[in-house]
């Protein structure tokens, strides 16, 4: 793999400070995307079940279903993100059982295991290569149950990008031996992450993955550009800034 992705994914899931300030770096989302999928997955779930947030990040889902009284299991590559969110559980005195792996191998969890697998905020683009993200979502279906849902966040590449952005991810796409897949980028995140790496979906890319790893698609939203609602027209592809998935296997 090209040494800057490497290096982009390690600071990713290695950095404390991204881990510390991450609401602060992920604030234009708070009060947009961050309350709409929570109302979207509360919705869904009208069952209390076993919950597996595949990638929590600072857990503002894994505390909210412990909040609701869901069994909830978290897990997150970065370390720092699973010490905060322990933290966060012990003050507020709930529980989760936390977990520190790679979700392209989650083989230390039994096949079958939860009713519902969640991985919001656009998590699987963070996931280079497109063979690592058909791993990632085979994982969440062997590991929910025959009748439990898998959820997907993911940001779509006409709604996030701005236009400013296209530059530089057309120069990065084109750069001999970048290593980079269509709808790839190196960008500038934040102060304390530095650059990382961001794959953007289209709708498409997020069907094929639910078709390779046996998911059926039980309900699909489109977001509004801003992802603080829904969008209901016709150009789903290009007028969405992101969509939600839900399957079944
Ligand atoms: C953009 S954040 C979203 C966090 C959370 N789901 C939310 O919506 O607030 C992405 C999180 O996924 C984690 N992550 C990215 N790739 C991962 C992987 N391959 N395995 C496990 N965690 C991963 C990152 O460390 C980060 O905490």
């Amino acid at each position: 793999m090209d040494k800057r992705i490497e290096e982009a994914v390690k600071r990713e899931s290695t950095s404390k400070d991204y881990a510390l300030e991450y609401y602060e770096a992920e604030k234009e989302l708070l009060d947009g995307l961050f309350s709409l999928d929570t109302e979207f997955l509360d919705s869904l779930f009208t069952r209390k079940g076993k919950l597996f947030d595949a990638t929590m990040g600072r857990g503002r889902h894994v505390i909210h279903f412990a909040k609701r009284g869901f069994e909830v299991f978290g897990n997150d590559y970065n370390r720092n993100m699973v010490e905060l969110v322990r933290k966060d559980l012990n003050r507020l005195k709930l529980k989760a059982r936390l977990y520190n792996h790679n979700i392209t191998d989650l083989s230390r969890i039994k096949d079958n295991s939860f009713d519902y697998v969640i991985s919001m905020g656009h998590s699987l683009g963070c996931i280079p290569k497109i063979k690592n993200r058909e791993k990632a979502v085979k994982e969440f279906a062997r590991v929910v149950k025959p009748d439990g849902l898998v959820v997907v966040h993911g940001h779509n590449i006409f709604g996030d990008i701005s236009l400013e952005d296209v530059l530089p991810m057309l120069k990065c796409c084109i750069l001999p031996g970048s290593g980079l897949e269509p709808r790839d980028m190196i960008y500038f995140h934040s102060k304390n992450l530095g650059h990382t790496f961001i794959h953007y979906f289209s709708l498409n890319e997020l069907h094929r993955l639910f078709a390779a790893a046996g998911l059926k698609i039980q309900k699909k939203a489109g977001l509004n550009w801003k992802q603080n609602g829904y969008y209901r027209g016709p150009l789903k592809s290009l007028m969405c800034g992101g969509f939600i998935f839900v399957g079944k296997k």
